[in-house]
């Protein structure tokens, strides 16, 4: 596979002379045109200078720019890009070039503009014609045109729609906590990818640059889809995808981005999260009432409460000291559950108080600086706040020596995985934060004492070793760039970190601030790392940057307890976990904050929502002020949590699978239905149905008192998952009407053979103990495939494993593989479905079974042989 990559440098030089233009006239601008063309078979390079009088429209155009097209990696230039550090990019293919290359690139010399086209049909996929680039010190902008009716997917973090909307639409990037998750708006992480889709093939599109930008598709004058970006280069990364399978550009997108993090087994259990447990007899009483409504907690997770006066890296000696919570620690792990706890990155500024965390890092000088050189303040939970640098050389090392201090198995909280929040970075003091103390005390927060920063002029280590980058912000207008990004909040300063604050290495948070979060996130996923090394970790982060995924999970931030939020929460889902390589994703089940909802009183109380995430992260989690939203607290509420779990339990080891393909190759865990069926465009825009894995097609119920949902059936064969009974599927949406508030449609799709356990468990090491059923669901064309993963579920490298294949054709189902992991763990019995008669004869490697039976009620036929046969070895099943 070859990854052409565009890359786009300016040259800091001369600026042209000119007026100022009509911002509504972009495409007046006149362009550039290319000299000094040199091509090669993998490259291209060129200078381009400006091709008439300047426009100038967010400030000076740029005169000359360098042009580099290549099939392989990228040179550095002066102006800021991402760091390799953050970003490492990818190894190069030095085979590829533009001949064997699926995608090419074609440009036209005068004015200068380029289209990138498919190889084998000259499909032109993305083209500049007739939109001149700009090029100003912040100020970029590229716009192409796109088919009408464009399906584009990505561009995320948002809660739109999955399939974008192309009628004057702007997607924003730039961190921002953003309670409640308006949509319209920027959100937590940043995700400048796109897939388009067309019943011609699938590719993808990466911006790779971390500064603010509106993407802006609109459809006035023929389709088009336009970067505006404040700074940074133009870094694109084009991806072929396929002209028939549409995941295999997500496949293409984790060679660039990295391919997602393995997660433990465990992890795929229910977890259990609120804001608001007032102490630690709480936290207990709502672990042993999940045990007492029988069901099943994998991990209970306590958010900020526990903290003293919300400093990280303490717990508040009178209502979580520190015996009680290793209690309520060694209580979990000896019954085969986990814990997480939540650390935020902002440190307390409290200089005098013997606060050991800010000490050490003050020791180290490793916070942020403002741009003046002292300590960059804001306020977070606990009031006056510093924020670790993570680009400083020895943050990494402070970090996981409080995490190695703090959650310390002999004398501290051994929590199993870390939750990360507020990283955006986040902060409560509103632009412009000149005091911040005040702002503190006006919002009730502890009241800090107000010394000065150290002197930042005598750092106690010497930083200077550090590789200074020299990115030439003269002249910026740092706070209020000539193009404004529609950020929600009031401006890119306001309640975040400063753009004009200032990392050890030199680079500044204009150009940074959308990495902020996945930089905690790396460094939090090797704090933990190095606590219990060759471990995989979970760590759930709320802000992203591309390639988060490779190290953490996520969750989609702090909504709303309606209806609305569950419905967009399925396509936030979709993006990360199909389009974004963050398939360890989850949303609040129930939702985070207000209303003060109570769910015994409405269908809510369904909670179906539950099994639209399952396998995902973090399930439950509110708001202190909420009601609390256990599942046991309603008698229906938990009977949906049992049938929902027992589903998800079930189906453990094919989404294990799934994820453990995804680590392998980058394939998605969570399709759209259009991933399945991409020459039928009634699937391109479903966003509320979506296939769990490759094969469980899921159509929740997402009104609030429904007991009925409009579900759309590609023309292919399904079965009730429940029921087994077949489900021919016309290609037309049909009503599922009955559906009790404690169950929830799924159906299976024919073609697969499902690895599942026989009956649900209280935890997953129990889980991992119960034997397995085969289904084998046929295809229209009779046959089927699947494929099990297993290994010990906890080791990065796991010494031994066992990985099957299953095949069914003619009747005949083939299971062969390599069974190297150890276990007990047979398979117990294979159901096959559509058998409408008992066979004349079952034969397990060739010889006749006794154990068959058929179910045969008019709507379903099901073939039932028990086999019981050890997962050590593999087997033949065939009947006549
Ligand atoms: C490349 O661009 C030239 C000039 O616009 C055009 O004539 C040619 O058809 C293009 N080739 C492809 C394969 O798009
Ligand atoms: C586009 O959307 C913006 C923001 O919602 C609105 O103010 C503007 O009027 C819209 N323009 C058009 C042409 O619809
Ligand atoms: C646990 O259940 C008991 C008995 O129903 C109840 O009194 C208690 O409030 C519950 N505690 C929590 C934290 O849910
Ligand atoms: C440096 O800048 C910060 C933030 O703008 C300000 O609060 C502080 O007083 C300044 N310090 C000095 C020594 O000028
Ligand atoms: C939002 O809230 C709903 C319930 O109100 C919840 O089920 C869903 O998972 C949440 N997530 C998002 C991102 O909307
Ligand atoms: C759903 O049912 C509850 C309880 O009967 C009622 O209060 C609520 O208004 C209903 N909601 C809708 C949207 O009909
Ligand atoms: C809900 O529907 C399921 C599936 O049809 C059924 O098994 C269950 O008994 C129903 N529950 C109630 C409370 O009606």
């Amino acid at each position: 596979m070859a990854l052409p990559k565009i890359l786009w440098l300016a040259l800091l030089g001369r600026i042209a002379l000119g007026t100022v233009t009509d911002p509504t006239k972009l495409d007046a601008c006149p362009g550039y045109k290319v000299t000094h063309a040199k091509s090669t078979a993998s490259s291209l390079s060129a200078d381009l200078i400006l091709a008439g009088g300047a426009c100038n429209v967010f400030g000076k155009d740029v005169s000359q720019l360098k042009l580099d097209v290549t099939y392989e990696t990228n040179p550095s230039s002066e102006r800021y890009e991402v760091p390799e550090s953050v970003f490492p990019r990818p190894n190069s293919d030095h085979s590829a070039t533009s001949r064997n290359a699926d995608i090419r690139f074609n440009y036209t010399t005068s004015p200068f503009a380029f289209s990138i086209y498919r190889a084998s049909t000259s499909e032109v996929l993305f083209s500049t014609a007739s939109h001149p680039i700009i090029f100003e010190p912040q100020y970029l902008r590229v716009k192409t045109n796109l088919p009408s009716n464009a399906n584009i997917y990505g561009l995320g973090e948002h809660t739109d729609t999955f399939r974008l909307p192309t009628h004057n639409y702007t997607r924003t990037m730039w961190s921002r906590d953003a309670y409640g998750v308006p949509s319209g708006t920027n959100l937590y992480g940043n995700h400048p990818v796109y897939f388009e889709h067309r019943t011609t093939g699938t590719h993808g599109v990466l911006l790779l640059n971390s500064n603010g930008m509106d993407i802006k598709i609109d459809d006035t004058g023929g389709t088009t889809l336009e970067y505006n970006v404040i700074g940074g280069i133009l870094d694109f990364y084009f991806l072929s995808g396929s002209e028939t399978d549409p995941t295999e550009v997500s496949r293409q997108y984790a060679e660039i981005v990295g391919k997602p993090a393995e997660v433990p087994y465990w992890s795929l259990g229910l977890h259990q999260c609120r804001f608001g447990y007032n102490n630690y007899i709480e936290v207990a009483g709502v672990i042993s009432n999940y045990s007492a409504a029988q069901i099943p907690l994998e991990t209970m997770w306590t958010d900020i409460d526990y903290m003293q006066r919300r400093k990280i890296f303490t717990v508040d000696p009178d209502y979580f000291p520190m015996p009680r919570m290793r209690e309520i620690v060694s209580y979990l792990h000896s019954h085969d559950q986990r814990y997480v706890l939540m650390t935020d990155p902002a440190v307390a500024y409290l200089p005098d108080e013997g606060y050991g965390t800010l000490d050490r890092g003050t020791a180290e000088d490793i916070w942020l600086k403002a741009a003046n050189g002292s300590t960059f303040l804001s306020i977070v939970w606990p009031g006056v706040t510093v924020f670790p640098d993570w680009f400083h050389p020895k943050a990494q090392e402070y970090w996981s020596k409080e995490f190695e201090m703090f959650y310390n198995p002999q004398t501290g909280i051994d929590i199993d995985g870390a939750w990360i929040d507020m990283n955006e970075p986040a902060s409560f003091c509103t632009y412009p934060c000149d005091d911040p103390f005040q702002q503190a005390r006006d919002q009730n927060l502890p009241p800090p004492r107000s010394t000065l920063p150290p002197d930042p002029n005598a750092p106690i280590f010497q930083t200077s070793s550090l590789r200074k980058r020299a990115i030439d912000h003269t002249g910026d207008d740092l706070q209020n760039p000539p193009y404004l990004i529609n950020n929600a909040a009031a401006t890119l300063s306001d309640r975040t970190a400063y753009t004009d604050a200032k990392h050890a290495n030199g680079l500044i948070e204009y150009d940074t601030h959308n990495l902020y979060g996945t930089m905690m996130s790396v460094a939090t996923h090797n704090a933990m790392l190095a606590r219990r090394p060759g471990l995989r970790t979970l760590v759930i982060t709320r802000s992203t940057f591309a390639g988060a995924g490779a190290k953490v999970g996520k969750w989609l931030g702090d909504n709303l307890s309606d209806w609305e939020h569950y419905r967009q929460s399925i396509a936030g889902i979709l993006g990360m976990a199909g389009v974004y390589q963050v398939p360890m994703v989850g949303a609040d089940i129930c939702g985070f904050g207000e209303p003060l909802f109570d769910w015994s009183k409405s269908a809510f109380a369904d909670n179906r929502a539950m099994l639209s995430r399952a396998g995902y992260n973090r399930d439950i989690h509110n708001q202190d002020t909420s009601i609390s939203q256990e599942f046991y607290r309603w008698p229906s509420v938990a009977q949906a949590a049992r049938n929902v779990l027992d589903i998800r339990y079930r189906l453990m080891d094919y989404i294990y699978t799934a994820m453990h393909q995804a680590h392998i190759d980058g394939s998605p865990v969570l399709e759209p239905l259009w991933y399945n069926y991409p020459n039928d465009p009634a699937t391109f825009a479903i966003d509320l149905q979506f296939f769990y894995g490759k094969s469980i097609l899921v159509s929740p119920v997402t009104d609030e008192n429904s007991t009925s949902v409009s579900a759309y059936f590609p023309k292919d064969s399904f079965y009730d998952f429940q029921t087994l009974a077949p489900y021919a599927g016309q290609g037309s949406i049909v009503t599922l009407d009955n559906i009790n508030f404690t169950s929830i449609p799924v159906h299976i799709r024919g073609g697969v053979v499902l690895p599942l356990r026989e009956k649900g468990a209280m935890t997953t090491t129990e889980l991992r103990k119960t034997d397995f059923e085969f289904v084998v669901a046929p295809g229209t064309d009779g046959s089927a495939s699947g494929s099990l993963y297993i290994d010990d579920g906890i080791s990065i490298t796991p010494k031994t494993s066992t990985s099957v294949q299953m095949s069914f054709k003619n009747n005949h189902l083939t299971v062969s593989g390599k069974f190297g992991f150890p276990t007990s763990v047979k398979v117990a019995r294979v159901r096959f479905l559509s058998v409408s008669r008992l066979p004349n004869s079952v034969k397990l490697n060739g010889k006749e079974v006794k154990k068959a039976s058929i179910e045969h009620d008019g709507s379903r036929e099901v073939l039932t042989v028990e086999i019981g046969v050890p997962l050590k070895q593999g087997f033949d099943l065939g009947f006549a």
